[in-house]
């Protein structure tokens, strides 16, 4: 069911900085920022070898990520992202298991213009799961 990991993203209170620190501590190659206003977030990708590294810090004032960054002030991990083949398939496959999905409860398209889902972490040891359709 579950095939590559996509990316793991890190929610940071300064996106410039945190780009910085990769960029100068790890010589890593990091992407120019990019707002995305329709989902509240600014981020830039870290690239590695075999997935990538998102950080995103909160854009606009309803963010949702700005909850997170109020508990967690230093920034920290927020979730990881695994592909998937079929994403309706999984999600009625979930849905049969009583996993809890968030948000509109359905398929939704991610930043990546991928139809994505959030998992409860709750449902998964405490870790907030995306899956993206591949
Ligand atoms: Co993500």
């Amino acid at each position: 069911m579950l095939k590559k990991l996509n990316h793991i993203a890190i929610v940071v209170p300064d996106i410039y900085k945190a780009k910085k620190i990769y960029e100068t501590k790890f010589n890593a190659n990091v992407s120019e920022l990019k707002n995305f206003k329709e989902h509240g977030v600014t981020v830039v990708f870290v690239e590695l070898k075999n997935t990538k590294i998102e950080l995103m810090q909160p854009y606009g004032k309803n963010s949702p990520i700005q909850k997170f960054l109020d508990k967690n002030p230093d920034g920290g991990m927020h979730h990881i992202c695994i592909e998937v083949e079929d994403i309706k398939k999984i999600h009625k496959s979930l849905k049969e298991k009583n996993v809890r999905i968030l948000g509109s409860d359905k398929p939704s398209i991610g930043s990546h213009n991928k139809p994505i889902l959030f998992l409860h972490p709750k449902d998964f040891c405490g870790t907030l799961i995306e899956l993206e359709e591949e």
